[in-house]
């Protein structure tokens, strides 16, 4: 039988980036494909974002405009999954009828039957229920020939942040089995896979619920020996979890990568404490300063709110403060967006809109500096880089990262993707590196690559937007 067109398009973070995957695989195996042409779909799945406003309003402008396709073409399904579906649930498909299928965020695993039966049945479904372990956390998107690969370690966030709608759309903390990530791990090296990138709203809380006193680094020690991976990273940590044995894994693992995003959303300890992040900004300085006495050079990213419930300008100059005392490598600013069901979300003397936008650029400007002036420190030095693909910018050369997680382009052969090699940094950005291969004799210097372009390489198999 003919394959069914699928169409995806992922908001959001890199769960759901990831997830995104897992349901492409999960539908590759009932016989759909990926098409990048919304127009011969069989079916239109929407992944989506309610973190902040913004990302919400785009999933619904994007729905609105869906109705015209539907329309012309009945018999397409549409669906939308992911943390907006969750949240709205049944009132999704009360709003827009022209929706067929919500599907939430531990429901991935589902997909097949729901499209199977609206085709059948003509009916609009809904499906949000919370697992204690979503089923689709064991599912492995081994996606073509890729360099760098996610790998779920856990699912929810049991934090409750105060600001944050994350621990109500994913649902609870649970970690997976140590032996499972393992076992994904060597099967990514198996593929050819380089990079992993340990994935979970508060990774360094890994082991929780395991029951054999299981830690993160512990964790990051198993990956570290998995022949064929290169690099190891994660995403998210908790300043709260960040021990000591973690911070000395920078150090004694020779595979993680000189790296950490590690968010602290304000300078201010009032804020702080009212957003529930339990703990301070000097333990907060305290932390970075031990990361950078252990990894001398390791960069430091993290995100940022401005404009909390009660946020004075005290408490944002605090917050301007620590981003100068830091100086972080990179940084990810949002104005707070009220989110209905968060605790903050009823706190009196919420900020005016101008005020936090004005805040906002402020703290943007500020930073702008920062990230252009560090960039352009690697100017003349030379760095170990992972080729990952086409350069965006120019089709003709080709990126990779380096360790510190700086996109570098430069030009190369395509034939390099997959390989590690030394790059002299030429000229650093606003927003990435330029490089030329640091040749000996002639010859590069590192890692062969896979001596091809991989598929995933030539582009995207869904769209992104975050
Ligand atoms: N678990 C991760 C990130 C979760 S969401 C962590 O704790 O780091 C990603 C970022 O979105 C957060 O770090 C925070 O900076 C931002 N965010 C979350 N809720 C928000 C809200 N209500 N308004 C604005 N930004 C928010
Ligand atoms: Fe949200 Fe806080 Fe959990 Fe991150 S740690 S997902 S910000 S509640
Ligand atoms: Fe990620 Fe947005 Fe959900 S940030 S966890 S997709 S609410």
């Amino acid at each position: 039988m003919k394959p069914r067109r699928v169409y995806l398009e992922t908001f959001g973070c890199q769960m759901n980036e990831h997830d995104s995957e897992k349901i492409l695989e999960i539908l590759n195996a009932q016989n759909y494909q990926s098409t990048e042409n919304i127009h011969e779909a069989d079916v239109i799945l929407l992944n989506t974002c309610t973190v902040r406003e913004k990302p919400e309003h785009k999933v619904y402008s994007t729905l609105g405009r869906l109705r015209n396709l539907k329309e012309k073409k009945r018999e397409m399904i549409i669906g939308v999954g992911g943390c907006l579906a969750q949240q709205e649930g049944q009132r999704l498909l009360e709003r827009f009828p022209h929706l067929d299928l919500v599907f939430g965020t531990h429901n991935l695993h589902l997909v097949p039957d729901l499209l199977a039966d609206i085709r059948g049945t003509g009916t609009q479904r809904c499906e949000t229920h919370f697992y204690d372990r979503a089923p689709s956390m064991e599912v492995i998107p081994l996606v073509r020939g890729k360099v760098r690969s996610f790998v779920t370690i856990m699912q929810g966030c049991d934090n409750f942040c105060s600001y944050c709608i994350v621990p109500l759309v994913r649902g609870p903390e649970r970690s997976r089995p140590m032996e499972k990530i393992l076992d994904e791990v060597k099967a990514l090296a198996r593929r050819a896979v380089k990079e992993v990138i340990l994935l979970g709203q508060n990774v360094n809380s890994y082991g929780k619920g395991l029951g054999r006193g299981v830690s993160f680094p512990d964790l990051l020690r198993n990956v570290n020996e998995i022949e064929g991976i290169e690099r190891i990273r994660f995403t998210t940590s908790h300043p709260k979890d960040l021990s000591r044995d973690l911070i000395t894994s920078f150090r004694d693992l020779s595979k993680l990568c000189e790296h950490i995003h590690l968010p602290f959303q304000s300078g201010s300890n009032r804020i702080l404490q009212r957003m529930n992040r339990l703990y301070t900004r000097e333990e907060y300085l305290d932390k970075v300063d031990q990361l950078r006495e252990i990894c001398p050079g390791i960069a430091v990213t993290a995100d940022v709110l401005v404009g909390f419930p009660g946020e004075s300008q005290r408490d944002f100059d605090d917050t301007i403060d620590l981003i100068q005392r830091v100086q972080f490598d990179n940084l990810f600013s949002f104005r707070y967006s009220q989110r209905k069901g968060s605790v903050a979300a009823d706190l009196p003397s919420q900020v005016l809109h101008e005020v936090k936008r004005e805040r906002l650029k402020i703290l943007q400007d500020i930073q702008r500096k920062i990230t252009r002036k560090k960039n352009r420190e690697t100017e003349g030095k030379l760095e170990w880089v992972l080729v990952e693909g086409r350069s965006q910018k120019d089709p003709t050369e080709i990126m990779g990262r380096t360790r510190s997680n700086r996109i570098v382009n430069f030009p190369g052969d395509l034939g390099l993707i997959g390989g590690t090699v030394l790059v002299r940094i030429e000229k650093g950005f606003a927003n990435s590196l330029r490089g030329a291969l640091w040749q000996d004799d002639g010859k590069p210097q590192g890692n062969k690559g896979l001596g091809f372009e991989t598929e995933s390489a030539k582009g995207l198999t869904t769209s992104i937007h975050r």
